[in-house]
């Protein structure tokens, strides 16, 4: 008999001492994500395909499924009274919880929509969030309340809407894997206390922005493309789905270095991904399971955000290979 998720969490809050407000609130957001994968599920029959034709506090042109699941995940979270607000990549700031329901000590950050531009081309796409708790006692809800480093972080998680609609969750004591039994609709245990390998032969990264890159990237990437004639002396293999979520579970699931990392386009940018609900909510995951996340030169985990939406270059998964490309940053 495989354990449920609501058994898990259960069990959390008697054995690790989770509050029950969190464990609450996640049942709460896995079944808003349960309802996202019934979305994305019906495709071009339920209306979900395309464009919205609006831009998004990023410059990024809305997807209709960026749209739709931020609003299931909002209408879903914000009547419980765990929460004290929400952030989302989809709201231009920080949303507090409406005044017509209790507040909670408790902040959601997601990504409500990850890999849009494979939502039209039916590639794997899914949710990233992560959890702070309202640094003060009156349940602020205002963007500095957000701005607490990755390491305060009281959980984080994704789904991954594929094959099977995934949820990958720490809580602080390991990540855990559960599956969607569609015909339960119960989220089903099915790898527990994931460990990701210290070394791997597989990497994740555009190579159409090689011509961007700083020069210890560049001298990483070169080596592993050289293989065996070149100073790492073994062959390397290369993936790149365009989906955070997707290069994450294959690197969760046996694996590998995924890399998006600053370029020359805009140097006023850290990087291409956001911090507070894509770097941090990965990296939290990476390490629960052995591996490292930096930005080249620190671990993301500590670095003390400024802005809701700041970018951040991102280097994850098996810990000896993010080490070795930080190492040429800090060469
Ligand atoms: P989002 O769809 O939430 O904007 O995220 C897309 C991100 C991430 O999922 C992926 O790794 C990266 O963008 C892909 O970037 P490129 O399209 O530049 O390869
Ligand atoms: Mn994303
Ligand atoms: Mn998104």
């Amino acid at each position: 008999m495989k354990l449920s998720l609501s058994h898990y969490l259960i069990r959390c809050e008697r054995e690790h001492g989770i509050e029950s407000d969190l464990r609450l609130l996640l049942e709460t957001v896995a079944r808003a994500c349960k309802s996202i994968s019934h979305a994305v599920n019906k495709g071009a029959l339920g209306n979900v395909l395309g464009s919205t034709g609006t831009i998004n506090v990023q410059g990024e042109a809305q997807k209709k499924l960026d749209v739709l699941s931020n609003e299931i995940l909002f209408e879903a979270n914000c009547w419980g009274g765990y929460l004290a607000g929400m952030a989302s990549e989809e709201m231009d700031g920080p949303v507090g919880i409406p005044l017509a329901y209790p507040r909670g000590k408790y902040l959601l950050l997601f990504d409500p929509l990850d890999g849009s531009s494979n939502i039209d081309v039916n590639v794997s796409i899914g949710t990233i969030f992560s959890v702070l708790r309202s640094p003060s006692s009156e349940e602020d809800a205002g963007e500095a309340a957000f701005m607490q480093q990755g390491t305060r972080q009281m959980c984080a998680g994704y789904t991954v809407y594929g094959p099977q609609t995934l949820l990958v969750l720490s809580v602080g004591h390991g990540v855990q894997v559960f599956t969607l039994d569609r015909d339960t609709g119960s989220f089903l245990m099915t790898q527990s206390n994931v460990r990701i390998p210290a070394d791997t032969r597989e990497f994740a990264i555009n190579m159409s922005n090689v011509r961007h890159w700083d020069a210890p990237v560049r001298r990483y990437v070169d080596e592993l493309l050289a293989g065996r004639t070149g100073p790492r002396g073994v062959d390397f293999n290369m993936r790149w789905v365009a989906s955070m979520v997707a290069d994450v579970h294959r690197i969760m699931t046996r694996g590998g270095i995924f890399m998006y990392p600053r370029d020359a386009r805009d140097p006023t940018r850290a990087g291409r991904l956001r911090l507070m609900y894509e770097g941090n909510p990965m990296a939290y995951l990476i390490e629960q399971a052995g591996g490292a996340a930096t930005n080249g030169e620190r671990r993301i985990l500590e670095i003390q955000p400024a802005t809701l939406h700041e970018r951040v270059a991102v280097f994850l998964g098996s810990r000896n290979e993010v080490e070795r490309v930080t190492g040429y940053h800090n060469a």
